[in-house]
């Protein structure tokens, strides 16, 4: 959460600050600031304001248009409401910092900074982060018979690094920070301490950001820094730390795939409108070079001599996430049960952080996650691999700290997803499950059974044109959620896969319409939730004719003779689940293996249908962030 961004080189800095904090808002969009170094003055000009950063700009037009060394920042606030004084950068003497993370123990560090005698403007943990390097620079300087701010710009970057070496040795948590120091022109300093940072070069300087969309459209080489790492980055050049001994490393430059040119609208209202479009060819870049030529050979995985030792001697498998990432987890389960005979836990990552599980010989663990960044997941991740076993993760972020964390990766391809509810990155996570159960089933010597396998297997084949004529009816699916401005709760129903995927729609329509939403396995409603229906209440009802079909209707009956408002998604040709519907939404035939993916986007494209309605403001719900790394 959060994003931070910096320049140094020989343009004008603000604009890359600028550009840089549009791209990141989806991390916090609750205030920004930047800070610029005026060589005339020899300070630094900081501004900041409460709410986007259209705000920013709006209040700093016609300024700062000169200074070429800046850092900036996109809040979403943890410690301290979202204000201007509690805005970053924040300063302490002649250093200015932003921060994105948490420092665990600010309260307590705070107060002996009080004892002796600091004081403080904002309720941040960043500011007592800075004023704890300031501390240390002050004693150091002091150490050297210097005074700190008349210290030549080599000295003075001598004594920083290692101030910040102290207080990261008395700080704790996961986070990143950036900062500039008074009277040094140019560079950048940094510290990756658990949450990420990517340094880049473009033409005219050095780039720092959270996150790689911040400098997409400069470079496309990238390095990112590795965690407990210092580092300085200057115009071509930049060196890198190790925390505890400040020995230099070195750090590999990567080169990207993802164009800038994907970051933008393409005439949709909101990106999560074009994220739902980009579903086939999504669905096709993740299947594409990896689909056998018949169900009967294997998928095509980055290193497939890998892929096989790793499932050879599988005998239990976690799969762990978070948010919409833990419902593809919970549908990949059916595949692997069913078609592997694996047996498959799932997990929620900040549950199994904090648990005790027990791993039996030749268990493996999988992440899923869209940023590969969240702070839970992660830590599940770390924790798995402190344990010895055997870790792989389905990501969408190249580079991210998940994917490299993790023994094996298997991508997903659904390019840069900015829409903070989750569309094409969650079908192309089921696509990859679903591949990956099928060919692991193979892999053991089990052929699903013949008739499904067959079936299943073409319809994985043809799955981006199966979407695209789903999508052509986007309109109709949009005006049914907007049908629902009435109701107060919106209950998501199903059974099997189709669980997850209710699950996964009341998430969405909870994130982008703040609308009471509940997802429910049908089976459930006679054991609670049942007592809430009324005519107030639309439920969504999830039945592709499998066989659990029959069953689910009856679970409809029940809710609909109660005078509930029944939202039907199933296939055209059924019309006994049509006719129990007050609004029905008729899909193409489908099979068990791509039902997830066909079934979800109705409910993708009804939350957004509401939401619109609603006049919600779509690609950033209130209080949330795209990427959640703290805990
Ligand atoms: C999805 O719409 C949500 N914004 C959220 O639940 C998300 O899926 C979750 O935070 C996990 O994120 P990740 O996939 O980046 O790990």
């Amino acid at each position: 959460m959060c994003g931070i961004v910096g320049y140094v080189g020989t343009d004008a800095a603000k604009p890359f600050l600028i550009e840089g904090l549009k791209r990141l808002e989806y991390r916090g969009y609750d205030s920004a600031g930047f800070a610029l170094y005026d060589p005339k003055s020899k300070d630094f000009i900081i501004r900041r304001s409460v709410g986007h950063v259209e705000a920013l700009v709006e209040a700093t037009h016609g300024m700062g248009d000169h200074e070429r060394l800046g850092i900036a920042h996109t809040r979403w606030a943890t410690h301290g409401v979202p204000s201007e004084v509690n805005a970053h950068p924040h300063r302490a003497g002649g250093l200015v910092l932003v921060h994105n993370g948490i420092i665990e123990n600010h309260a307590q560090i705070k107060n002996q900074l009080i004892a002796e005698g600091v004081s403080f403007s904002s309720q941040t943990d960043t500011e007592v982060f800075v004023r704890l390097i300031e501390k240390h620079c002050l004693r150091l300087a002091l150490a050297q018979k210097l005074v700190f701010l008349e210290a030549t710009p080599l000295q003075k970057r001598d004594i920083a690094l290692h101030a910040l070496q102290r207080a990261a040795s008395e700080v704790e948590g996961h986070y990143a920070v950036i900062f500039l120091i008074q009277g040094i022109e140019d560079c950048i300093f940094g510290l990756q301490a658990g949450a990420p940072l990517v340094l880049g070069q473009c033409k005219s300087g050095g780039l720092v950001a959270s996150d790689l969309q911040a400098m997409l459209s400069h470079t496309s080489e990238v390095s990112f820094v590795p965690v407990s790492t210092i580092f300085e980055v200057s115009k071509g050049l930049s060196h890198f730390y190790d925390v505890k001994t400040l020995e230099e490393k070195t750090v590999k430059l990567e080169k990207i795939e993802w164009s800038s040119e994907k970051v933008a609208k393409d005439g949709f209202d909101h990106f999560m409108l074009k994220e739902i479009f980009q579903q086939p060819s999504v669905i096709a870049d993740t299947l594409s070079g990896r689909m056998p030529l018949s169900e009967l050979g294997s998928f095509v995985w980055d290193n497939p001599v890998a892929h096989e030792a790793l499932w050879k001697n599988v005998k239990k498998v976690y799969l762990i996430a978070c948010g919409t990432a833990y419902h593809s987890a919970m549908v990949a389960k059916y595949y692997f049960e069913k078609w592997a005979k694996l047996s498959v836990e799932v997990d929620i990552a900040s549950e199994f952080r904090y648990r005790n599980p027990v791993f039996e010989v030749g268990t493996i663990v999988g992440v899923i996650s869209q940023s590969g960044e969240t702070a839970d997941t992660l830590a599940a991740l770390r924790l798995a691999n402190e344990k010895g076993l055997t870790t792989f993760s389905v990501c969408n972020v190249p580079g991210s700290t998940i994917m490299r964390e993790s023994n094996f990766q298997y991508s997903t391809k659904a390019g840069p997803e900015i829409g903070v509810a989750s569309t094409k990155a969650f079908t192309a996570q089921l696509t990859v499950l679903t591949a990956l159960a099928y060919d692991v089933a193979h892999l053991r010597g089990l052929s699903p059974n013949s008739k499904d396998s067959d079936e299943g297997f073409r319809s994985l084949a043809r799955l981006p044109q199966d979407i695209e004529s789903v999508l052509a009816h986007a309109d109709e699916f949009q005006a049914v959620g907007a049908s629902l401005e009435n109701k107060k709760t919106i209950l998501f129903i199903g059974r099997g896969t189709m669980y997850p995927i209710a699950l996964e729609g009341a998430l969405k329509l909870k994130e982008i319409t703040y609308r009471h939403a509940e997802g429910y396995a049908a089976g459930e409603l006679k054991h609670g939730p049942i007592a809430l229906v009324d005519k107030d209440l639309a439920a969504v009802v999830m039945a592709p004719p499998d066989e659990l079909h029959a069953k689910t209707l009856s679970n409809l009956e029940e809710i609909r003779s109660r005078g509930a408002f029944i939202v039907g998604i199933g296939e055209d040709k059924d019309t006994e689940f049509r006719k129990l519907c007050n609004s029905y939404i008729a899909l193409p035939k489908t099979t068990w293996t791509t039902a997830p993916v066909l079934y979800v986007i109705p409910t993708q494209l009804i939350s957004y249908g509401l939401a619109r309605k609603l006049g919600c403001s779509i690609d950033k719900p209130r209080n949330l962030a795209k990427s959640v790394t703290v805990e």
